[in-house]
């Protein structure tokens, strides 16, 4: 039996997790959520419209010392009892990362136990594992990992050996519906906005871009570009606003008084359901050709943007068909979270991992697992 303790700070959510893992003599594993505390700040940048690194490091050095002593009081446990001190070393925020990091290795060495520098990305890629039976061990699947900084296509061997098949070359899914949402003046994060606006509206109303979709050149198959939709939304919001402006001009010369521009709701909702769709399309399309490429009976969505309904739903559809399982995680494990770093550490422990060295840093830009 092994208690392993997880700190997460790499962006904008400040997190501790503690589990309990144990495998019988049959190999069987089972891993309990003895805690699992996230403090948002997601109301502290929604001002700006984005995370400000500053305000981020601060309220994780804030946050981190009360987070730790609640989830020790939640798992009923001392920090005596901890085997494995796990710290999200990267990618993320610089400023953010150290903060959980240096706290994880801190612990490590004032208890004389063990410490894993942790990769954020693996955390998410594994998560949709926790909690499903033994026939859905990790390996042998296709992960799809869609967050705000990534979006990836990642083939699991096996814990630990990972082959990313393709990213994005510019911006991420995540920040695709951010940055959309930021130009359709709606609340940050952008995701969960535009997924409710897109219910009510028409997903075939605009002709939004599917980059990538059909690349056939070796290497770049499974690659992923969101940055064209960006730009075609820029254009359909100024064809809008120039619609406006010539429907403003006629009731000026017909005498009626003129209004600012506003988008109409139910134009809104059209363009939200129809950006949403265009992004849902090249993630569905590409993750089912790599999953049947690679002859992967399991696919694995994690991150942030696992969260939206609509895409889960068309996804499990277009997979099932093939026969392939979708496996998910509950939406609080998609968003970042200190639990799926715990357990990676503990995939990482039963793949025999060792004590990473005290010396390790902090590693911002994401280089590979
Ligand atoms: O994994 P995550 O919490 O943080 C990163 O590691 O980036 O992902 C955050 C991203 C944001 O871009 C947010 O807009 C997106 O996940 N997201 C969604 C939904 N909920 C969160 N995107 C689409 N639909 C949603 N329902
Ligand atoms: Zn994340």
């Amino acid at each position: 039996m092994m208690y392993i303790l997880a700190l997460e700070s790499s962006c904008d959510e400040t997190a501790v997790a503690i589990i309990r893992g144990c495998s019988d003599t049959h190999g069987v594993e089972n891993v309990e959520v003895l805690a699992n505390c996230v403090a948002s700040q997601i109301d502290i940048h929604k001002v700006y419209g984005g995370v400000v690194p500053e305000l981020a490091s601060r309220e994780h050095t804030k946050q981190l010392k009360p987070l730790l002593e609640m989830a020790l009081e939640q798992a009923g446990v001392t920090l005596q009892d901890i085997d494995v001190f796990a710290g999200t070393a990267g990618p993320g925020l610089s400023s953010s990362l150290l903060i959980g990091h240096s706290a994880a290795k801190m612990l490590a060495v004032a208890s004389g136990k063990t410490y894993y520098a942790m990769n954020h990305m693996e955390g998410h890629l594994l998560s949709p594992f926790l909690g499903k039976s033994q026939s859905v061990a990790v390996g042998q699947a296709m992960g799809l990992v869609v967050s705000g900084g990534h979006t990836m296509l990642v083939d699991i061997a096996r814990v630990g050996q990972y082959h990313i098949l393709g990213q994005t070359v510019d911006d991420a899914a995540g920040e695709a519906f951010d940055k959309g949402a930021r130009m359709l003046k709606l609340a940050y994060p952008g995701g969960p906005e535009i997924e409710k606006l897109a219910k009510l509206g028409n997903p075939q109303a605009y002709d939004f871009p599917r980059s990538m979709l059909h690349e056939k050149e070796e290497g770049k198959q499974h690659s992923f570009s969101f940055s064209g939709l960006k730009t075609s939304l820029y254009y359909t919001l100024q064809k809008e606003e120039q619609k406006h402006q010539r429907e403003q001009k006629a009731k000026h010369q017909a005498g009626e008084s003129e209004q600012e521009f506003q988008l109409a709701p139910a134009v809104l909702n059209d363009i939200c359901a129809s950006f949403q769709q265009a992004i849902i399309d090249v993630l569905v399309e590409k993750t089912l050709a790599a999953a049947v490429k690679h002859k992967r009976s399991v696919v694995a969505i994690s991150g942030g943007v696992a969260c939206n309904k609509t895409l889960i739903t068309q996804l499990q559809s277009r997979l099932n068909k093939r026969g392939i399982e979708l496996l998910t995680a509950d939406n609080a494990l998609n968003t970042d979270n200190a639990l799926m770093i715990a357990y990676a550490a503990w995939q990482r422990h039963q793949a025999g991992q060792v004590s990473d060295s005290l010396e390790a840093g902090i590693y911002p830009r994401f280089s590979g697992f």
